[in-house]
């Protein structure tokens, strides 16, 4: 059992780990003239909007930037081009999917700022469902008779989110005041701030003590939720937010959790909140 406690070095092998660094990013490789250091963050521009967090992110280390800020200039360049960004096929397919399954009960305009207020409370659940959440019960409960739950990389709801998220791209991340999500949301910041795994980790080492440190070519970031689903280089494709925290759990060697599960849920409830105020990016495009 390795019980490392969280110094650089430590990170400095999990991040290759978490990132596979020996495999640069492909935007990075195809642009023959960018640089193998990225300018300071700082200095790169944000979308949709500027976060107010950016100009300020030297003096205020706390101040909430987007992961998009921590990226390279070609992978920026391919979220901020809908023609270029690949995810606009899966925004395609769910645009064809809510078309034909969902647009019978709901204006398209209706769901714009949805995806900024999810996780929310759901009376008939009596828990939070976050917006894929939702999407299968929607699904499940106005379907076809015995639909099946669908999972959170399921291709349908996946499309659909991704369809529906747009619907709020460029609006702030808005978590509800609902007291009935506080238990839920405490729950999710302790899951946060709890170590885990052989290599003993917290979320918060790296994405609030570690955070915007350049360690093995790749920035950590400080892990908003803001561009979900996400079109991950990577994994050549799209993928929700539980995938793309799996990840995160299999880096540092603990056990990732279940699909749609309370921990899962919780969680994503405290990261919402924790990234409040910052504009919508779905889909968003990441290394
Ligand atoms: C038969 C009507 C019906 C169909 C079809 C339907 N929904 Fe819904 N939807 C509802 C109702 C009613 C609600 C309000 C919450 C509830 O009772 O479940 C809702 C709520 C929602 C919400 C939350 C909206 C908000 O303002 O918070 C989303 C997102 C959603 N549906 C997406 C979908 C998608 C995507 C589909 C297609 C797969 C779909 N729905 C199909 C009736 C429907
Ligand atoms: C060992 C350090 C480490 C730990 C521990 C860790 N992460 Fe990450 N996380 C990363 C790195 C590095 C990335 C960026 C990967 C990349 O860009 O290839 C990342 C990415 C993310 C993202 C994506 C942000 C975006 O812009 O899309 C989220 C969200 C996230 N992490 C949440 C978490 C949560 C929640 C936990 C705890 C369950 C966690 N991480 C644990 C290193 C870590």
């Amino acid at each position: 059992m390795l019980a490392l406690p969280a110094t650089l070095a430590t990170l400095f092998a999990l991040v290759a780990l978490v990132t596979g660094c020996s495999a640069p990013e492909p935007g990075a490789r195809r642009a023959v003239s960018a640089p193998a250091v990225q300018a300071p963050a700082a200095a790169t521009p944000t979308f949709p909007a500027p976060s107010p967090a950016s100009a300020s992110a030297a003096a205020k280390p706390a101040a909430r930037r987007s992961g998009f800020d921590d990226m390279s200039p070609p992978t920026q360049a391919m979220q901020r081009d809908d023609a270029a960004n690949p995810a606009w096929l899966w925004v395609e397919d769910g645009r064809q999917r809510f078309d034909a399954q969902c647009a019978r009960c709901h204006d398209v305009r209706a769901m714009a700022g949805v995806a900024a207020r999810h996780p929310a409370w759901d009376a008939q659940a009596a828990r939070p469902l976050t917006l894929g959440q939702r999407i299968a019960a929607c699904h499940r409960r106005h379907g076809q008779p015995g639909s099946a739950d669908l999972a959170p990389d399921d291709e349908t709801r996946i499309a659909l989110e991704t369809f529906v998220a747009l619907q709020s791209r460029g609006r702030p991340i808005a978590p509800p005041q609902d007291p009935r999500l506080a238990p839920w949301r405490e729950r999710g910041r302790r899951l946060f701030e709890q170590r885990v795994g052989q290599l003993d980790l917290a979320c918060a080492d790296c994405h609030e003590r570690h955070a915007g440190r350049r360690l093995a070519g790749s920035v950590i970031p400080q892990g908003h939720p803001t561009g979900y689903p996400i079109y991950r280089l990577e994994w050549q494709g799209m993928g929700s937010l539980q995938r793309r925290l799996r990840g995160c759990l299999v880096g540092v060697r603990a056990e990732p959790f279940g699909s749609d599960s309370d921990e899962a849920t919780a969680l994503e409830l405290f990261l919402m909140s924790r990234a409040a105020g910052l504009p919508m990016e779905t889909p968003a495009v990441r290394p």
